[in-house]
């Protein structure tokens, strides 16, 4: 493949949830040496020893630019971001981070060429929204800083692309399901919080009510789904946000098929006001049909088998951290 050897792509925010993965595969497609993770946070052993890692706060330009420049970098993946419950709580934090990081990364790609990708989310979509199914283009006026940061994201990068012909790139993500990373502080949190509490408990209390359904997919489908976009030819697109979907699941629907494993799983329902607020105004069904017709996207992952892998890798994750599996 054509960008094998030239790629260079820096992660900012690569310590969440996603980054560490992403980079993981990008890593096993371009060299390890080819792809540099950063964060503001100190990186775990495994994490440190795997590839290049950098020092890099998304507010301070310089030293972005400074890494861009040394290192010859020709994609960045912007991943740093206050996800929308702790965004809630922390509005001023998620302005800054959210808005000013981003403006400080689209300036970067403009300046230096570079391919950028920024996922966006669920979240971009509020009350007035269609929301079974959710289209790529609709009414967007979201009610969380997080929201409004992410539509303020697709604008201002489909802005640049037809302004100056950034080559801007956007998904966005349904809440993702991972076993090795922790969710960040996200509404749909509870779905990998379950499968822990399943083999750890066998108790879990949900914070959303049983029937709150909202579009999810595994960590893996995520990933594919961002390397296979990144990786699509300019000519392929006619959109530079794209909705992505795989599964669409309520609390009580996923709770059914753990109980296909983990027959003693019991769940109870304390439904916290922030986050029930914001998964009402949510799409429950992501119409993904744009992205399947101009870049091919398919995701492999269904309930039965997300839950089969995510009950597999939590109990390996328990035992060979010496927990009891129950
Ligand atoms: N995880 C999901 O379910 C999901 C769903 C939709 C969209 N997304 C988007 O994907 C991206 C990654 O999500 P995640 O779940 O990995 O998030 P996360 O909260 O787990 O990780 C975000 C990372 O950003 C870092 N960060 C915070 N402030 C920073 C700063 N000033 N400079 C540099 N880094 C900073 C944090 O240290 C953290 O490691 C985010 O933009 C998020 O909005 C995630």
């Amino acid at each position: 493949f054509i960008f094998v050897y030239h790629i260079l792509s820096l992660f900012e925010g690569g310590l969440g949830q996603l980054g560490v993965g992403l980079a993981q595969m990008l890593r096993e497609q371009y060299g390890k040496e080819n792809v540099i993770l950063s964060d503001i946070k100190r990186p775990p052993a495994d994490v440190f020893n795997m590839g290049p890692f950098v020092y890099a706060d998304v507010l301070d330009y310089k030293n972005l630019r400074e890494l861009v420049v040394n290192n010859r970098i020709t994609w960045l993946v912007h991943y740093s971001a206050l996800l929308s419950a702790v965004g809630e709580a922390n509005v001023t934090l998620a302005r800054t981070i959210n808005i000013t990081g981003l403006h400080n990364v689209l300036d970067l790609a403009l300046e230096n060429c570079l391919r950028l990708f920024v996922p966006s989310t669920i979240g971009a979509f509020g009350p007035s929204s269609p929301r079974d199914p959710a289209p790529d283009l609709c009414i967007q006026r979201p009610r969380t800083i997080y929201g409004v940061s992410k539509v303020h994201g697709e604008l201002m990068g489909e802005y640049l692309h037809h302004k100056y012909g950034l080559d801007f790139r956007c998904l966005r993500y349904p809440g993702v399901i991972s076993a090795t990373t922790k969710p960040g502080g996200g509404t749909t949190d509870y779905a990998v919080q379950i499968f822990h509490d399943a083999l750890g408990s066998g108790h879990h209390e949900c914070y959303l009510r049983p029937q709150t359904r909202l579009p999810m997919m595994h960590i893996s489908d995520c990933h594919r789904a961002t390397i296979e976009f990144m990786q699509a030819d300019e000519c392929q697109l006619s959109l530079r946000t794209y909705n992505i979907a795989a599964i669409s699941f309520t609390p009580e629907e996923v709770a059914a098929e753990i109980r296909k494993h983990v027959p003693q799983l019991t769940v109870t329902y304390k439904p916290d006001p922030v986050r029930q607020n914001i998964a009402d105004s949510w799409p429950m069904r992501f119409d993904d049909s744009n992205a399947r017709r101009d870049w091919g996207w398919k995701p492999a992952y269904g309930l039965p088998e997300l839950v089969t892998d995510m009950l597999d890798r939590v109990q390996n994750k328990r035992t060979n951290a010496g927990l009891p599996v129950s």
